[in-house]
C-alpha cells in the first residue's frame, strides 16, 4: 500500500515537472512570413526599409569585412537563416503570441511575449558605438502606416 503511494506520487511528480518545464521553455522566433498573414499592411511597408535588406547589405559592404558577429544586429536572433531586422527583433519572439486569441487580446500578447518597442529595444544595436549610430525612437520610423499617396 505505501509502495504503491509513493509510486503515484513520484508519477504526480514526474509530470508536474514536465510541464513546468514545457511551460517554462523560452519562445522561439517564428519569422516574418507568419506575421504577414495577418499584418500585411506592416510586412509590405517593412519591406520596403533598410532593416529588411540588413543582411544582405553588411554582407555586400566594402568597408568592413563581414563576419558571423555582424549578425549580433544585422539579422534576426543572430541567424543568417533569419535574415534581415525582422519583426520579432522588436516585437520579440513570436510562438507564443501570434495565435489569433492571444493576439487579440494585448495583455495576454504582452504576457505571451509581444514587445511593445520603446527607446531601450532601439538601443540594443543602434547602440552609439562605432558604424552604430543612436537612432531617436519614433512610432512610425519604419513605416509601418499605410504610404501617405
Ligand atoms: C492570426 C493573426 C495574427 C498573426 C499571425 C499575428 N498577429 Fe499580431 N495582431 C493580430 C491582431 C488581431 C491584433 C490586434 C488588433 C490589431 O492591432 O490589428 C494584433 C496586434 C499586434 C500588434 C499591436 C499590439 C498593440 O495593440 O499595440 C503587434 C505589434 C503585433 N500584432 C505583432 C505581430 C508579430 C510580430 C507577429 C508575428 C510574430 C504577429 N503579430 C502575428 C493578429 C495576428
Ligand atoms: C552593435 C550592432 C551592429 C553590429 C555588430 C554591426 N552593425 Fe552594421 N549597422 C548597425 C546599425 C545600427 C546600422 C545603421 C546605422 C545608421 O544608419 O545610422 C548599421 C549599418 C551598417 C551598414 C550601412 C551603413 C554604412 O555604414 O555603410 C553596413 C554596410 C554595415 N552596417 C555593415 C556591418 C558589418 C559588415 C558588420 C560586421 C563587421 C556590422 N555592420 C556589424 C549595427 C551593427
Ligand atoms: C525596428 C523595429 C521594428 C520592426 C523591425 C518592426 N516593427 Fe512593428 N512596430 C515598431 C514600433 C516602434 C511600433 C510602434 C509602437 C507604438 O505604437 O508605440 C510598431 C508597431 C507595430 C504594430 C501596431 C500597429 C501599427 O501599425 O503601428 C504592428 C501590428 C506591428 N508593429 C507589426 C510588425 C510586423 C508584422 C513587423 C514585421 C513585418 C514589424 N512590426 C517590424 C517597431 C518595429
Ligand atoms: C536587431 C538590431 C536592430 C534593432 C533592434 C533596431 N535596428 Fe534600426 N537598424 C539596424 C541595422 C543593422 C540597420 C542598418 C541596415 C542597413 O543599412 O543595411 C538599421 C537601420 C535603421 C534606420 C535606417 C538608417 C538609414 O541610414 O536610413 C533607421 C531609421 C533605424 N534603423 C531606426 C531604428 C529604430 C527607431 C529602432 C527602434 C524602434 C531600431 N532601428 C531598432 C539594426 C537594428
Amino acid at each position: 500500500m505505501i509502495k504503491r503511494t509513493l509510486i503515484v506520487i513520484a508519477v504526480v511528480v514526474a509530470i508536474l515537472g514536465l510541464s513546468a518545464l514545457t511551460a517554462s521553455a523560452a519562445p522561439t522566433f517564428v519569422g516574418a512570413e507568419k506575421c504577414k498573414m495577418c499584418h500585411k499592411l506592416q510586412y509590405d511597408s517593412w519591406g520596403q526599409t533598410k532593416h529588411a535588406k540588413a543582411t544582405e547589405n553588411a554582407k555586400a559592404s566594402t568597408k568592413m569585412k563581414f563576419e558571423a558577429a555582424c549578425l549580433t544586429c544585422h539579422a534576426t536572433n543572430k541567424d543568417e537563416a533569419m535574415a534581415g531586422v525582422q519583426c520579432e527583433a522588436c516585437h520579440g519572439a513570436g510562438s507564443d503570441f501570434k495565435g489569433l486569441s492571444v493576439m487579440k487580446d494585448l495583455a495576454k500578447a504582452k504576457a505571451a511575449g509581444l514587445v511593445i518597442p520603446t527607446q531601450t529595444t532601439c538601443d540594443g544595436c543602434h547602440d552609439g558605438n562605432d558604424h552604430h549610430k543612436k537612432m531617436v525612437f519614433t512610432k512610425d520610423v519604419h513605416a509601418h502606416k499605410a504610404p501617405t499617396p
